[in-house]
C-alpha cells in the first residue's frame, strides 16, 4: 500500500509540475482525476501514509487565527531603482568602481555579463526548504522579519512541496514573486462586485490581500502563481549525480531553480554588456503589455556570484543589482482637495483630487483613497505632493506622499465628522474599515439606492438615468424607491432634459418593472452582501419577502442552509428586515403593486425543474449533470461549479452518456473529445451563463 501511495504521489506531482510549471501537460484530466481520487481514498484509509508533500496536502488545515512573525534566515533586500539610462549607466560606473575595474581615461568600459529579468509587480515571498521539503513560507515584511503564511503558499500549484533533487541540501532559501494573473484578477473583482464587496485596486493588492487570507481554501480558489528568482544554498552542499551543479552565476541559479521544480520566468536573458541591457529594457517596454501579469520594470543583476560578493551591499540594497523602472505609470502631482463620496450603502469613500497628470494614456485628476485607514496610513496633508499610479485599465490610486515637499504648517487631512451630503454624524464601527452615513434619508444614499434599483441587473428601468435621479432627489420629488411609482408623466415632462415622450416612456417602463421576477426585486433592494448571485439563490429558496424576513428573524439556519450563503449574509438580512424604515419600504412597494414574491409561473417552473419537493428545493438545473473542462475566459472552475450548483445542477468529473452538458474552455482536453463522440451537448462559458439565465424561473 505504501508503495502505491508513493507511486501515485510521484505520478501526480510530475503531472502537476508539467501542467502548472512547464505549461506542457503530460496527463489527461480524467486520468489525473482518477489517480488523485485513488490517492485520496488510500490516504483516508491509511492516514499514516499521508506524506507532507502529497499532492492532496496543498489545501489543508482549518482557517488560521492570525499569522506569526518569523525571522528570515537571510534578510530580504530591496533594490535601488534607476529611472533612465543615465541612471543605469551611473549605477554601472559605481559598480565598476567598487570592483576596482574603472578604466583609464579614454578606455572603453569593461563589459561584465549581466542577467536581465522582468520585474514582476507582485509580492515577494521567502520559501525555506529543509531536507528538500517546503518547511516555511513567509512574506517579506520589513526584510528582517515577515509573516509566516506557509498554509497559504502551499496552495500555489507552481510552488514545489518537495525539491526535485537526489541530494537535497539541508536547507535552501528561495525567493521569488507571488502574483495574480490579470485574467484571474478581473474575475475575482467581478465576483466581489457581484457580492457588493469593494473591488481590489490592482493585482498586487489583490495578491497581498489573498496571501493574508486566514482561510487557505480561499487562497487556493484565487489561483496565485509564483516565479522564483533568488537562490541561497549552504556552502557545503554537494550535488548528487543527477542534480544540477552548484551555480556560480545568477544565470545558473535560475537553471538550478528550474531543475529543482520551480517556475522561473522564461523571459530572463544573459546580457553581455550595458548596450544589451538597454536593448532588453527597450524591447520589453511595449512587449510587457502582452504578458498576462503586471511588470513594472526590469531587474539587472551582475551574473557572476563571486563578483556579486565582491560588490556587496549598501544599507538596504545590493550594489550588484538595479531595478530599471518603466516610467509613466506613476507620476507626482499636487493635491488640490480631499472630497468624499457617499455610496448607496452609506459608505463614505475619501477621494483625492489633484492637478491632472498624464498616466498610461489618459489624464488623471482623481483617485480613491479607499477608507479612513488608508488615509491615515498615507498621512496626507493639505497641499501635499503625492505619487499617483495607474496601471493599464486599472483604477488610479495614490501610492504615497512625498513629505519632504510638504508646505510648512500644512494641516493633516481626515474624513469629516459629518456627512458631506446630509450633515448627520458619520459612524465607524469597531473592527470595520468603512466609515458610514447611517441616515437612511441621506440624499446620497437615496440617489445610490435609486440608481441601483433601476439598474440592469435589478429592475432594469429604461430612461431613469443618473441626472434624472439627481433632479428627483434634489427637488424632493422622490424620498424612497416606492415614490418612483407615484410620479406622473406631466410632472416628469416638466423636468430638465425630459419631454412628453420620454416622460410617458419612463412611466410605462416603471409600470412594467413591477412584473420583474422576485430575485431581481430582492437584488434591487440593495441589501449588503446580497448581490445578483446570492439574490438568485435566496429567491429560489424563499418564495417571497415574507418568508425570507421570517427566516431572517427566527430561523437564520434556514438561510445559511442555502448553498453559498453564510453567516455574514444571514446577519445582514436579519438587520435589514429588522429596520423599521425597510419594513416601511416593503409595505409601500406592495401598495404600489409589487408582489415581492415569486409569481405563479416562477413557482411552477421552479417546481417543474426540481421535480417533487417543496418550492424551496426547486432549482432550474436540478437533475442535470455538468462536466467542466479547459480554462473558461472569466470564471474559475470553482466559480462555474458554484453557479451550477446554486442552480441545483451537479458537477461531475467524467463524461458519460448521462452527462447533460460539457462546459469547455480553452485547451479543453479529452473530455471534450469524449463529449463529442457521445453526442453530449457542449457549451462555452457564454452558453453556460445563458443557460443559467434562461433556466431561471422568471423567463420560463
Ligand atoms: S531580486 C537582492 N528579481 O522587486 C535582490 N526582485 O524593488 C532583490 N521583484 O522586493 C530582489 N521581480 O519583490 C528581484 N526578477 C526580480 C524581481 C524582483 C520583482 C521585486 C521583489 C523585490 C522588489 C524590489
Amino acid at each position: 500500500m505504501a508503495a502505491r501511495v508513493a507511486e501515485l504521489s510521484r505520478l501526480l506531482t510530475h503531472a502537476a509540475h508539467a501542467y502548472y510549471v512547464l505549461d506542457a501537460p503530460v496527463m489527461e484530466d480524467p486520468v489525473y482525476d482518477r489517480l488523485y481520487r485513488e490517492l485520496l481514498e488510500l490516504e483516508q484509509a491509511y492516514p499514516e501514509l499521508i506524506r507532507p508533500d502529497s499532492p492532496t496536502q496543498r489545501v489543508g488545515g482549518s482557517p488560521a487565527e492570525g499569522f506569526r512573525s518569523v525571522e528570515h534566515r537571510i534578510g530580504l533586500l530591496s533594490l535601488d531603482n534607476a529611472f533612465s539610462t543615465e541612471e543605469l549607466e551611473a549605477w554601472y560606473a559605481r559598480l565598476l568602481k567598487v570592483l576596482d575595474r574603472t578604466p583609464a581615461a579614454g578606455e572603453p568600459l569593461p563589459a561584465l555579463p549581466m542577467v536581465g529579468e522582468l520585474k514582476i509587480d507582485g509580492n515577494a515571498l521567502a520559501l525555506s526548504y529543509r531536507d528538500g521539503l517546503l518547511e516555511r513560507a513567509a512574506t517579506r515584511g520589513d526584510g528582517e522579519r515577515g509573516e509566516e503564511i506557509t498554509a497559504n503558499v502551499r496552495t500555489i500549484q507552481s510552488v514545489p512541496l518537495r525539491l526535485q533533487l537526489g541530494h537535497p541540501p539541508a536547507w535552501v532559501e528561495v525567493r521569488g514573486e507571488a502574483l495574480i494573473p490579470d485574467g484571474t484578477f478581473a474575475a475575482i473583482n467581478a465576483e466581489r462586485q457581484g457580492r457588493g464587496e469593494p473591488a481590489f485596486a490592482n493585482p498586487r493588492n489583490a495578491c497581498a490581500g489573498t496571501l493574508r487570507q486566514l482561510d487557505p481554501q480561499v487562497v487556493a480558489d484565487r489561483r496565485l502563481d509564483f516565479f522564483a528568482y533568488t537562490l541561497h544554498l549552504p556552502d557545503d552542499w554537494q550535488p548528487g549525480p543527477d542534480d544540477p551543479p552548484r551555480p556560480a552565476s545568477q544565470w545558473e541559479s535560475l537553471a538550478w531553480l528550474r531543475a529543482a521544480g520551480f517556475k522561473v520566468n522564461p523571459n530572463a536573458e544573459l546580457l553581455d554588456d550595458l548596450a544589451a541591457v538597454e536593448a532588453f529594457f527597450a524591447r520589453w517596454e511595449p512587449d510587457r503589455r502582452q504578458l498576462p501579469y503586471a511588470t513594472d520594470g526590469v531587474v539587472v543583476k551582475l551574473d557572476d556570484l563571486r563578483l556579486q560578493a565582491d560588490a556587496g551591499f549598501t544599507q538596504k540594497a545590493p550594489r550588484w543589482a538595479i531595478a530599471l523602472k518603466y516610467a509613466a505609470e506613476e507620476a507626482p502631482s499636487r493635491l488640490l482637495r480631499l472630497s468624499c463620496q457617499v455610496g448607496r450603502t452609506g459608505v463614505v469613500t475619501p477621494v483625492a483630487e489633484f492637478e491632472p497628470v498624464p498616466l498610461a494614456g489618459t489624464s488623471v485628476s482623481r483617485a480613491t483613497l479607499h477608507n479612513a485607514d488608508r488615509l491615515a496610513e498615507l498621512n496626507l496633508h493639505a497641499g501635499d505632493t503625492i505619487v499617483v499610479r495607474k496601471a493599464g485599465e486599472i483604477i488610479p490610486e495614490v501610492v504615497r506622499v512625498l513629505p519632504e515637499l510638504r508646505p510648512a504648517g500644512a494641516l493633516p487631512l481626515q474624513l469629516p465628522p459629518t456627512c458631506p451630503e446630509c450633515g448627520s454624524e458619520l459612524v465607524r464601527e469597531a473592527g470595520e474599515a468603512a466609515t458610514r452615513c447611517v441616515n437612511s434619508s441621506c440624499p446620497a444614499i437615496l440617489r445610490g439606492a435609486l440608481r441601483h434599483w433601476v439598474s440592469k441587473g435589478a429592475l432594469d428601468v429604461d430612461g431613469a438615468g443618473s441626472k434624472l435621479i439627481e433632479q428627483l432627489v434634489d427637488r424632493g420629488l422622490v424620498r424612497s424607491i416606492a415614490d418612483l411609482y407615484r410620479l406622473d408623466a406631466a410632472l416628469l415632462a416638466s423636468l430638465e432634459r425630459m419631454g412628453e415622450k420620454s416622460a410617458a416612456n419612463l412611466v410605462a417602463a416603471l409600470a412594467a418593472s413591477k412584473g420583474q421576477p422576485w430575485h431581481r426585486q430582492l437584488y434591487g433592494l440593495g441589501i449588503h452582501h446580497v448581490g445578483e448571485v446570492n439574490a438568485k439563490a435566496l429567491a429560489r429558496a424563499f418564495p417571497g419577502a415574507a418568508e425570507l424576513a421570517a427566516a431572517a428573524a427566527e430561523a437564520p439556519e434556514r438561510i445559511t442552509a442555502v448553498f453559498g450563503i453564510g453567516d455574514e449574509i444571514a446577519q445582514s438580512l436579519q438587520q435589514w428586515f429588522a429596520t423599521a424604515a425597510n419594513q416601511g419600504l416593503l409595505r409601500q412597494l406592495e401598495r404600489e403593486g409589487f408582489s415581492l414574491a415569486a409569481g405563479a409561473a416562477e413557482r411552477a417552473a421552479g417546481q417543474g425543474a426540481g421535480g417533487a419537493g417543496d418550492s424551496g428545493d426547486a432549482a432550474p438545473l436540478a437533475g442535470r449533470t455538468f462536466v467542466l473542462t479547459g480554462t473558461l475566459p472569466s470564471l474559475s472552475r470553482r466559480q462555474a461549479q458554484d453557479l451550477i450548483e446554486a442552480a441545483g445542477g451537479k458537477v461531475t468529473a467524467s463524461v458519460s452518456k448521462k452527462t447533460s452538458y460539457v462546459v469547455a474552455g480553452a485547451e479543453a482536453g479529452s473530455k471534450l473529445t469524449k463529449a463529442e463522440s457521445l453526442g453530449v451537448p457542449v457549451l462555452d462559458e457564454e452558453g453556460l451563463l445563458a443557460l443559467l439565465e434562461q433556466g431561471k424561473p422568471a423567463s420560463a
